[in-house]
């Protein structure tokens, strides 16, 4: 679907945005493993957390959604059944991924496979923890989705992440909830820790140290109540919008500010964003605030090293944004970005480029030139979301500070996770 963009003059307004992507596939998955039922609020609206409820009722889950609540009838530990078919995860990366880890230690053998961007993306990084612990993983070219699973009786192992991914500690620490002894995780780098988090709130035994998580196997998890913050990433798209649309002022409510997601608020701050948190609380372990946004005059900076992991996700806006900035962004250590829904890298690069900004291509990163101390526009432009969420959004955003109306193709892949992002930008108009 092309969708047209129109420059903005201002935006104003308080918007809520939907739950926690992240937060709403762990809740979803152990709540269908523990005892009795969960009510879990505020669940994501996007479909790669509804690809996650797709597969667990194929495992035998029962699961009501109403409205943006989830109702979930745990099965416990040994009670997910055979799926009559192939489980489909869509396009989420951290559905195929995180339930790998629990097929990994059923009875029964399992196939879960996704579209054709989930179909490139690299698997051989579950599937090396999960085989050193028992299990058996066939992947095309032994790295690509689908996966075919034969589970069984796990060993518990310590474990090095080769790359810093949460996706691959939780695909491990949900294996390791079956496991014949411990399971630890050793990371490279700090990444999100929802499922350390959400696995202690539903009665699990986990021990945080220095960059390693412990989990004793075979918890009693018990349903509960949760409710989910709104998505820090979905967020960013809006602190940008904000801060690069001149009068601008935003307020984000309830959102998600867990502080292995909320370095983007510090970095945002260093490059001289106008922002302010209030009303900061915590819930079921996770911290959660208002946010203020303003538009500012901002500096431009350097992402690299753990800022670099800290907000992977956030990376294509805040290309957009140090393309608006005065002394331009330079991202690196960041190669994850090549294997992400699209090529982030090349994807960004190619739709900067369509807007008049010439980016450097690093191999882990890349180079954006500033605007100088000239407030100017981007050139309106044709624009691809390349069947990427993130970089449909991004761009989105970069058109309200073009020259005209931009063309969007494949804009509906938004909804992957944030469905209703185009009628709340549009509401926010002044
Ligand atoms: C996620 C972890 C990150 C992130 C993804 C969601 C998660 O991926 O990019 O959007 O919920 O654990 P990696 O595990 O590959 O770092």
């Amino acid at each position: 679907m092309d969708r047209v963009i129109a420059p903005a003059e201002r935006l104003a307004g308080v918007v809520r945005l939907p739950g926690d992507k992240s937060i709403s596939h762990r809740y979803a998955l152990l709540a269908s493993l523990a005892e009795g039922p969960s009510r879990i609020a505020n669940f994501a609206s996007g479909a790669d957390c509804g690809s996650t409820l797709d597969c667990l009722e194929a495992l035998g889950v029962a699961i009501r959604r109403e409205n943006s609540q989830v109702l979930v009838e745990g099965v416990g530990l040994d009670g997910l059944r055979r799926p009559g078919r192939a489980l489909d995860a869509g396009n989420s990366g951290s559905t195929i991924r995180m339930l790998a880890g629990i097929l990994a230690a059923q009875s029964f053998a399992s196939e879960i496979g996704g579209d054709a961007s989930l179909e490139r993306r690299p698997m051989r990084r579950v599937i090396e923890p999960l085989a050193a612990m028992g299990a058996r993983l066939e992947a095309r070219q032994g790295s690509f989705p689908p996966l075919r699973i034969r589970g069984g009786p796990l060993r518990g192992i310590d474990y090095q992440l080769p790359v810093p991914s949460a996706q691959v500690k939780t695909a491990v620490l949900l294996a390791g909830l079956w496991a014949g002894g411990e399971t630890a995780v050793r990371e490279p780098v700090r990444t999100r820790d929802h499922t350390e988090i959400a696995l202690r709130e539903f009665g699990a035994a986990v021990s945080v140290g220095q960059r390693v998580i412990r989990l004793a196997p075979r918890p009693a998890l018990r349903g509960r109540e949760l409710s989910v913050p709104c998505d820090l990433s979905s967020a960013a798209f809006f602190l940008v919008a904000g801060l690069i649309v001149p009068g601008s002022e935003l307020i984000l409510q309830d959102v998600g500010l867990n502080p292995t997601r909320s370095a983007l608020l510090d970095l945002l701050a260093s490059m001289g964003a106008e922002l302010k948190i209030v009303n900061i609380r915590e819930e079921a372990g996770e911290l959660r605030g208002d946010l203020l946004v303003r538009h500012s005059a901002v500096r431009g900076g350097v992402i690299e090293g753990p800022m670099a992991t800290a907000v992977i996700d956030e990376i294509p806006v805040l290309a957009v944004l140090g393309a608006a900035s005065e002394k331009g962004l330079v991202v690196r250590d960041a190669s994850e970005l090549r294997v992400k829904e699209s090529d982030r890298v090349a994807t960004v690069a190619e739709n900067l480029r369509r807007m008049g900004v010439e980016a450097r291509v690093l191999e882990d990163g890349l180079e954006i030139p500033g605007r100088g101390k000239s407030a100017g526009r981007f050139r309106a432009a044709e624009l691809d979301s390349f069947g990427d969420h993130r970089i449909a959004m991004a761009f989105a955003v970069a058109a309200l500070r073009a020259d005209g109306p931009s063309t969007l193709r494949g804009a509906e892949t938004a909804g992957v996770s944030f469905p209703e992002f185009y009628d709340t930008l549009e509401r926010l108009r002044a």
